[in-house]
């Protein structure tokens, strides 16, 4: 099957934010966002210092038919106006993946449209593309709350994983430390806003798996040593030094372990663009991508990181994700 234009609801479920979009794809790969909705839970969890699947699955059931019309009205489009639906279909917490992929499946059957199954890392992996020219194949490093990885992506649903974790995600790290400090939940963006001003140097922190050459990352014994220095801190810069030292350890092995993966893909990919591309939540973090942008120059790639917006959950990445399937007849 040729390329062709695609219009298709997105929808993403799998966490605690309930969110639907409207994406059009070009016949020439040209990605338009025409709408994209994201209700967040936060509130909801706040009290319990994270994510309860409980409640996750009850408060999507309770959205997502208002936040689905909400992204169609915003599009300016009518459910005749779509060529197909895109749900997430997992990974994830079950009761959430369930609402959103049975609300897909009803919208599709009504109004007899093809419904996309949508891996979410694969949705994270083409988000870069909803604001950028961004054609295959790209070097990602997929960081968020729930994985830490560096893929080498050759296509549309073909990729491969140069390296992860071995134990948490860098997100779960930047999430369980900023509880130890006391910040209230999400803890990244409140880390990082503590962090500001701080002195990196001031608390020395363990490098991980020092002795590898892979591309494999680790972040427990962080956790753990972040953990025990911030049990006796006392005052507020104390604190402030303590999360800039975490962030600075967290983004600079998260950029020596991309460099070491740049330097074999660009021996894979002699002789084409280099491209490098960050997603997921953590990537919404000013130092991270600072840390990122510059490894990537000094190793001839260029850069490409989502907006803010398209760096945590959102259904607009599932629906391009969605789209280029759609695209190809798959
Ligand atoms: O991609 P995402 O929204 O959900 C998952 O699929 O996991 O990522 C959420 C993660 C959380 O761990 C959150 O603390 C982290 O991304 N995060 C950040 C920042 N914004 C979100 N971590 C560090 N700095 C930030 N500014
Ligand atoms: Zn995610």
């Amino acid at each position: 099957m040729t390329s062709n234009t695609q219009t298709v609801l997105g929808l993403e479920t799998s966490c605690d934010e309930t969110a639907a979009a409207v994406v059009r794809r070009g016949a020439d790969g040209h990605v338009e966002v025409l709408s994209s909705v994201v209700g967040s839970q936060i509130a909801a969890h706040a009290p319990y210092g994270g994510v309860v699947p409980e409640i996750a699955a009850r408060a999507h059931v309770e959205s997502i038919d208002g936040i689905a019309l909400q992204a169609l009205k915003d599009s300016g489009l009518g459910f005749g106006d779509l060529t197909g639906v895109a749900a997430t279909a997992g990974p994830g917490l079950v009761g959430g993946v369930m609402v959103g992929l049975a609300f897909g499946k009803a919208v599709a059957l009504a109004r007899d449209l093809p419904l996309v199954a949508v891996n979410h890392l694969e949705g994270h992996a083409v988000s870069a593309k909803l604001a950028a020219d961004l054609p295959y194949p790209f070097l990602l490093l997929l960081v968020s709350g729930g994985h830490c990885q560096l893929l080498s992506v050759e296509g549309v649903g073909a990729c491969r994983r140069l390296g992860s974790t071995i134990d948490d995600a860098a997100g779960e790290a930047f999430d369980k430390i900023a509880k130890t400090l006391g910040l209230p939940y999400p803890g990244g963006p409140a880390l990082e806003a503590l962090a500001e001003g701080g002195d990196a140097a001031r608390f020395p922190l363990p490098r991980m798996l020092l002795g590898r050459k892979d591309c494999d990352f680790s972040f427990s014994g962080l956790k753990t040593a972040a953990a025990r220095i911030a049990e006796g801190l006392t005052t507020e810069a104390e604190r402030r030094d303590l999360a800039a030292a975490v962030q600075t350890a967290i983004a600079g092995q998260l950029a020596e372990r991309s460099d070491r993966a740049m330097a074999a893909y660009a021996v894979e990919h002699e002789g084409r663009d280099l491209r490098f591309v960050v997603a997921g939540g953590v990537a919404a973090n000013r130092a991270v991508r600072a840390m990122l942008e510059q490894t990537a120059a000094a190793r001839g790639f260029t850069f490409t990181a989502p907006p803010l917006a398209y760096c945590t959950d959102n259904a607009a990445m599932i629906a391009l994700a969605g789209a280029e399937r759609l695209a190809l007849g798959i």
